[in-house]
């Protein structure tokens, strides 16, 4: 029957939006970070390059994580990033990632707070998870920025 089916968690579709929100993204800085990694200049450069690399790598797991939870919501994720932007300079490239990480933040914990309201607890500890990550991201790249 189709019942059976039926998720055993529902929840609103303002939630789903904002999973898929949170999708476009991950996307947007797995691909903003790996091109960082490989278009990045200079010696100092050369010298925080896997960093760009890890964090892509991190993010595009945070994507798949999600898109898992929003398929299993019956909900369909999106393959369209957010706009990407790349920068020019070290400097403008850590500048633009402390901004999307600090973007993600206050996204997630309104996804927590949603989550939590509709009862859906493992979207929470998703996010959760995830949002442990992104404060360790913000604080790498807020640390990198400080050095160039
Ligand atoms: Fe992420
Ligand atoms: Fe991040």
């Amino acid at each position: 029957m189709a019942t059976n089916l039926a998720p055993v968690t529902k929840v609103s579709d303002k939630l789903k939006e904002m999973l898929n929100k949170a999708i476009a993204r991950e996307i947007q800085v797995s691909i903003q970070y790996m091109w960082q990694h490989v278009q990045v200049i200079g010696v100092k450069g050369i010298a925080v390059q896997d960093q760009f690399k890890n964090t892509a790598i991190a993010e595009m797991k945070h994507a798949e994580k999600i898109a898992e939870r929003l398929w299993y919501l019956t909900g369909t994720p999106t393959t369209k990033p957010d706009p990407i932007i790349v920068g020019e300079s070290l400097q403008e490239f850590l500048e633009l990632d402390v901004k999307a990480e600090e973007e993600a933040i206050v996204m997630y914990k309104a996804i927590i707070d949603l989550a939590q309201k509709e009862k859906d607890v493992t979207t929470a500890f998703i996010f959760k998870e995830i949002l442990e990550d992104e404060e360790e991201h913000h604080d790498l790249f807020t640390t990198m920025l400080e050095e160039v």
